[in-house]
């Protein structure tokens, strides 16, 4: 569908999948609760878990926010358009059904000239902000192109096409509602780029940090066990699978070794930007290969692999509580 035709069925209350850099989302108008409603329908999410809120620019933190603080300014400033989502305490317009009856509301104005373009369209026809989480069922892996929204939600949805997500993986987010900056997820934007620039440490998450799906310990998960091995356990763990005789699928840094049984063997950058960019699309593969279980080789646990290894860490725990079918 085109962004034109996309921008009238945000307006007329439906929902429409668009691309972003970091994954696809499923948008509505973010002014219109009973449209963002239908997303918590169509993704199967609980009503507690929040939506992000796709502003145009950096305006977008008055409109949509409250009491902004300055260090949201800034990091607009250095990170806007871009893969970088902001929570804020939130203006009175912001519906609870947005927020999952939080107080606060995640900002994030992306980078991709498609989402850029339906942002500045809906803002001629309609109210301009695009509420809209992963494009995917709850619980299930992000999608990185248009063909994996279609599998998640098949033909009726309308579907923006813009190619395959750059990033690959779903932005960074900081908490900005609370005083000391926390980082919710981490993403492109990294923890140390965030310390540079509001000049000051970067903190973890607590008990007290706002819930978000995207931070539940099994998120991101496909359907196969998967199973993430430190590099030097990695070939035993691959011989103790072709030696039980069971079905393999595998994301490793190594070449195919010779002679190992396995279903599908995918080798994957050592680069963590062009590793975080085919990530979800490996890990649907190794789903869809059919194979008993998943075996993935950790990446070096080094900050710049930090967002990778989150992700990786949640796909496991996703799938580790599966009967072991053997
Ligand atoms: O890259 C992305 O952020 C993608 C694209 C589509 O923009 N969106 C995305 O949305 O990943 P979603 O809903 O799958 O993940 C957003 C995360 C969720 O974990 C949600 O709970 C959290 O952001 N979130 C949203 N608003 C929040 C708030 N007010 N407080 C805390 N967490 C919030
Ligand atoms: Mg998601």
């Amino acid at each position: 569908m085109d962004v034109v035709s996309a921008a009238l069925r945000l307006a007329s209350g439906d929902l429409v999948a668009f691309p972003t850099e970091t994954v696809y989302g499923l948008g509505a108008d973010a002014a219109n609760a009973a449209a963002v409603a239908k997303i918590f329908e169509a993704k199967g999410r609980p009503a507690d878990h929040p939506v992000i809120v796709h502003v145009r620019d950096e305006a977008g933190l008055r409109e949509w926010g409250r009491d902004v603080p300055r260090s949201a300014f800034v990091l607009a400033k250095r990170f806007w358009p871009g893969p970088l989502t902001m929570i804020v305490k939130r203006a009175s317009r912001v519906s609870s059904v947005v927020t999952g009856g939080q107080d606060s509301v995640g900002l994030r104005c992306p980078s991709h000239p498609v989402a850029q373009q339906l942002l500045r369209e809906f803002a001629r026809i309609g109210s301009g902000a695009i509420a809209a989480p992963s494009a995917n069922r709850f619980g299930h892996v992000s999608p990185t192109t248009a063909a994996h929204v279609r599998d998640e939600f098949g033909a009726s949805l309308d579907i923006v096409d813009g190619g395959a997500c750059d990033v690959g993986l779903e932005s960074t987010i900081v908490d900005l509602s609370r005083g000391v900056p926390v980082l919710l997820r981490p993403g492109a934007i990294t923890r140390a780029q965030l310390a540079d620039a509001l000049g000051v440490e970067i903190g973890a998450r607590d008990d007290a940090s706002p819930r978000a799906s995207g931070t539940l310990a099994a998120h991101y998960a496909p359907e196969t066990a998967l199973e993430l091995v430190n590099t030097q356990h990695f070939e035993a763990a691959i011989n103790s699978g072709n030696t039980a005789g069971h079905a393999i699928a595998l994301l490793s840094f190594r070449e195919p070794s010779a002679g190992s049984k396995v279903t599908l063997w995918i080798t994957a950058s050592g680069d963590p930007v062009s590793y975080a960019h085919d990530l979800y699309a490996n890990l649907r593969k190794l789903d869809d290969a059919g194979a008993l279980r998943i075996l993935v080789e950790a990446p070096p646990a080094s900050p710049e692999w930090e967002a990778v290894n989150d992700r990786l860490a949640r796909a496991a725990a996703g799938t580790a509580n599966l009967e072991d079918e053997t």
